[in-house]
């Protein structure tokens, strides 16, 4: 078998059985307690960002994408990442993650982050986030702590607890000084 004989596909509710049935099997009942777990808890991912591997129709690996925030940042957390014990070492999970990351790079992205092995995602391009800048709500190793920058600075912008978008207090923009000015006050100014 080759990655050839698998076909790669943006995520449908068709799928969401399939996933969780191999999601239950990589990670067990662990899953629950996680950090990511916790994040992902408050509220959806973005299928237009999370792909399957199908092998006849079935789905033998899974990746999803859900967006969110720390402090200013914007974010989308990667995971979970699983594939079938059969399918193993063949360069899926490799092909899912570039799927994931081409698609949040054409979606404008700030960064992709996780929590996960180095070993596994640096060649993948993700590094460890600096030590102390962000947190998570339950207690995770800072050396898995990892992300992907797409926009510059957008790594350094994730500060404080991260937490899914939906969450996230509403950002309060500063008006633009010339935009709440009224036109007759901008014409008069010159
Ligand atoms: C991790 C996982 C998604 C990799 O999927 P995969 O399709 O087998 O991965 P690929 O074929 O793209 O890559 C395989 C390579 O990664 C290596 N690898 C797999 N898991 C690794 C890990 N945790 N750390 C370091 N390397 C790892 C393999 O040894 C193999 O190395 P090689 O190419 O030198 O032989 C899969 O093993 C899995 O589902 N594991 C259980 C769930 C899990 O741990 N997910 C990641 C959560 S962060």
């Amino acid at each position: 078998m080759t990655l050839a004989d698998f076909v790669f596909v943006p995520e449908t509710p068709a799928h969401d059985v399939e996933i969780d049935t191999i999601n239950a099997e990589a990670f067990g009942p662990g899953r629950f307690v996680k950090a990511a777990y916790k994040i992902r808890e408050g509220g959806p991912h973005d299928r237009a960002l999370s792909f399957v591997a199908l092998s006849g129709g079935l789905v033998v690996g899974s990746v999803r994408m859900t967006p969110v925030a720390a402090g200013e940042g914007r974010a989308q957390l990667l995971g979970p990442l699983a594939v079938q014990p059969a399918y193993k070492n063949l360069g899926i999970g490799r092909e899912l993650v570039a799927m994931a990351l081409r698609a949040a790079a054409k979606a404008s992205v700030p960064s992709v982050i996780l929590v996960g092995d180095e070993p596994y995602y640096g060649p993948l391009g993700f590094s460890r986030i600096a030590r102390g800048q962000m947190t998570m709500p339950r207690p995770v190793d800072p050396n898995r702590l990892l992300a992907h920058e797409i926009l510059p600075g957008a790594v350094a912008s994730l500060t404080g607890e991260l937490c899914h978008v939906d969450k996230a207090p509403v950002r309060h923009e500063m008006p633009d000084p010339l935009s709440a000015m009224p036109a007759s006050a901008l014409s008069a100014a010159g």
